[in-house]
């Protein structure tokens, strides 16, 4: 026992934040038999519970293989070689495989953190429900977390603190503001999202342009399907009974899509706001900050998950070399590296959402889209570039 009833405690790499970033993180360590505690404010069952989104990057893939992690992801995931782009009555397939080789994996987040939660379940990896977590002296000396759990005050001592705690968390918020820079976009209209077990409409995503406004139509499985109309940030989840939101999606889809909807009674209807947010850098001496604590894109191109990857794909291999060879070289390239990747991601997602929604009633603007979807539809070279930055760059390509 020692300061004034705490309850200390060390390991190698403290990881603040049990979502896909944290998770991930934790179990890529322990492969390579690096110690890491997790410690998440909520419980294990509510992290499981949040609907987000679900396609995975081929990338991703592949870092979930590493860690052990993809087998369920493999047999119960549905691999997607294209989708379409809807807009002016008519839809152009964009075809991943053949223009990139790369395809993408449909699978519900939800889904991979049962599965990320289920590899670090041995005890004490993963303290779930702590409270009041504080970052110390991550700047020089040993840096420290402290946190109550069960009731207790403990003190975590580490050598490398990850702040994959989200947008909310406390990581990039104990930061001294002159210390960080960050770029912000904030979109002027939200996406209202449903979940029912109905079929999908199409085997593969539908993204809609409609003067109405955009439209996504995704899925989780063969008989589970979740739709997005683009709504106001003004309003409220109860002003859309699920018949509205399903005339609203089927006037914004072409006549051959919106005759083959399938309708029910909505699982979850949720509204989420679109925001573009990038900050430099990502390290602040021994305090690494992951995921959506450092970023975050609007869902438009699903980047949110793979980039949160992509950032402890880098971390990990920094991580890995610092413990094998007392290297650090890759540690402090982790936040140019990681931010390569996340400025392209940002950059795409910035542009699919301006070329998909209903930005505003200007004609000029309008007419702008439509020749560039046009535009899309008519070159190879357009519809290469949208597919390559929709399956995500390789890590040698950045
Ligand atoms: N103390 C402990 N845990 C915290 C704290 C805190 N003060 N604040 C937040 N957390 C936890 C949250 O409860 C959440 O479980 O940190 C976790 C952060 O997880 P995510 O928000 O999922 O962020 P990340 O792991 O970076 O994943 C990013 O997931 O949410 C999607 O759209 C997002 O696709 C993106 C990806
Ligand atoms: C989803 O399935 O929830 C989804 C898919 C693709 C996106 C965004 C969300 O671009």
């Amino acid at each position: 026992m020692s300061r004034r009833g705490v309850t200390p405690r060390s390991t190698q790499v403290a990881i603040i934040g049990a979502g896909p970033a944290g998770l991930l993180l934790s179990s890529l360590l322990a492969r390579e038999g690096i110690d890491s505690v997790v410690v998440e404010k909520e419980s294990r069952e509510h992290v499981q519970g949040r609907i987000r989104a679900g396609l995975l990057e081929w990338t991703t893939v592949e870092l979930l293989r590493e860690a052990g992690i993809s087998e369920r992801a493999m047999r119960e995931g549905l691999i997607h070689d294209g989708f379409d782009v809807a807009f002016a009555g008519g839809h152009h397939r964009v075809d991943l495989k053949a223009l990139t080789g790369k395809t993408m994996l449909v699978y519900g987040q939800n889904e991979l953190q049962k599965d990320l939660a289920e590899a670090r379940c041995e005890p004490g990896a993963v303290l779930w429900q702590v409270r009041d977590v504080t970052l110390h002296d991550w700047e020089n000396g040993t840096p420290r977390v402290s946190y109550t759990h069960a009731g207790s005050r403990h003190e975590l001592r580490c050598d490398f603190l990850a702040g994959c705690d989200g947008y909310h968390g406390v990581s990039r918020a104990g930061v001294p503001r002159q210390r960080i820079t960050q770029y912000e976009r904030v979109y002027p209209f939200g996406w209202l999202g449903l979940l029912a077990d109905v079929p999908p409409l199409h085997e593969e995503l539908v993204y809609a342009n409609h003067e109405r406004g955009f439209a996504l139509c995704s899925m989780r499985s063969r008989d589970r399907s979740r739709y997005y109309v683009q709504c106001s940030l003004e309003d409220k989840v109860e002003e859309w009974p699920d018949a509205r939101f399903w005339d609203e999606l089927r006037l914004r889809l072409p006549e051959r899509y919106g005759a083959r909807l399938v309708t029910g009674r909505s699982l979850e209807k949720s509204i989420v706001p679109l925001r573009s947010l990038v900050t430099e850098p990502m390290r602040f001496g021994r305090l690494f900050l992951v995921g959506d604590a450092a970023h975050i894109v609007p869902p438009t191109g699903a980047k949110g998950l793979n980039l949160a990857a992509a950032d402890v794909r880098v971390l990990s291999r920094g991580l890995i070399e610092f413990y094998r060879s007392r290297s650090a070289t890759l540690l402090e390239e982790y936040s140019t590296r990681a931010l390569s990747r996340v400025w392209k991601a940002t950059r795409f997602s910035w542009w699919f959402t301006l070329l998909m929604h209903r930005i505003s009633a200007d004609p000029f603007a309008r007419r702008m889209q439509s020749a560039e979807l046009e535009y899309l539809a008519r070159s190879a070279a357009a519809c290469r570039s949208l597919a390559e930055n929709y399956v995500g760059l390789s890590f040698e390509e950045l």
